[in-house]
């Protein structure tokens, strides 16, 4: 079976500043995997390699597969991933209305398309992701007048509308309050039970949940470690990573960093 994704040998400007050199990775298929490291580390530009919104510098010896594949049609992608992103909830109109977010999903579009119609059955499922997600009762509020919980619950529903298997959240939980945070937590647990591959990045350990299996640890443009969470979920890993001291707490399945002593 093919990786998920793999890199090999990517080097990647944004504008002049070179973030990767070299770079290579494979995550595998199914594989539920976080992503950590200090800001500024890469991890947005790792998801937008796997989004194809960025390109490796092109070499013969280095490319970005999906599904061991390096060509992709984005209405074949579309299939495969649902990306949440700050970014992504920052280019949407203020006036855009909610439903039009999720229908935007169909087309990989920010904001439903003017010549574009949506049929019927488009128009149901997206009322039906609404319901899953418990926001039918915004469908037709408009965008800048939701909260950033609200938002971030229509973005996820853009992704899902395309039943993808693989959903990328780059810190989908960012300004979110501990109970808008929870039940975010909650909806991605339940579509990883139902068998959704998550690639997260976040900066908060405590939202990792327990269905995460391998971490992958970026600092400055480089992969220091990708293994299984156990392994590298420690306070030696963690104050390496983030240059300060860590203390971890482990409770159900869940972590909780603390300030650790030097
Ligand atoms: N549009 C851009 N133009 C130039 N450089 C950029 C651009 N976006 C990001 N960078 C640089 O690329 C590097 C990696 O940025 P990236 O956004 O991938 O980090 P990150 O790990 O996601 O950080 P954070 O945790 O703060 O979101 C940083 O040095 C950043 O300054
Ligand atoms: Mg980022």
């Amino acid at each position: 079976m093919p990786n998920l994704l793999e890199i090999k040998n990517a080097t990647v400007y944004r504008g002049i500043h070179e973030v990767f050199s070299n770079l290579s990775l494979a995550l595998p298929q199914g594989c539920n995997t976080a992503i950590l490291g200090p800001n500024g580390a890469g991890k947005s530009t790792l998801l937008k390699l796997l989004a194809r919104d960025l390109y490796p510098v092109q070499r013969e010896d280095s490319y970005v597969r999906l599904f061991g594949q390096e060509r992709w049609d984005v209405w074949e992608l579309r299939a495969h991933f649902g990306i949440v992103s700050h970014e992504l909830q920052q280019q949407y109109l203020s006036t855009t209305r909610g439903v039009n977010v999720i229908l935007s999903g169909y087309y990989s579009s920010v904001d439903l398309p003017w010549h574009q119609h949506p049929s019927e059955e488009d128009r149901d499922r997206a009322q039906q992701v609404m319901r899953t997600l418990g926001i039918s009762g915004l469908s037709t509020r408009i965008f800048g007048e939701m909260s950033t919980g609200e938002q971030r619950r229509f973005l996820l529903g853009r992704a899902l509308v395309n039943n993808p298997d693989t959903l990328v959240l780059d810190e989908p939980t960012s300004g979110l309050d501990i109970h808008a945070c929870f039940q975010y937590l909650d909806t991605i647990r339940g579509l990883m039970h139902k068998g959704k591959t998550v690639i997260l990045v976040t900066h908060h350990i405590h939202e990792i949940p327990p269905e995460i299996e391998q971490i992958v640890l970026m600092k400055n443009g480089r992969i220091l470690a990708h293994e299984k969470k156990e392994q590298l979920l420690t306070d030696e890993r963690l104050s390496q990573l983030f240059d300060t001291p860590v203390k971890l707490l482990q409770h159900n399945g869940f972590y909780q960093a603390l300030p650790g002593t030097a």
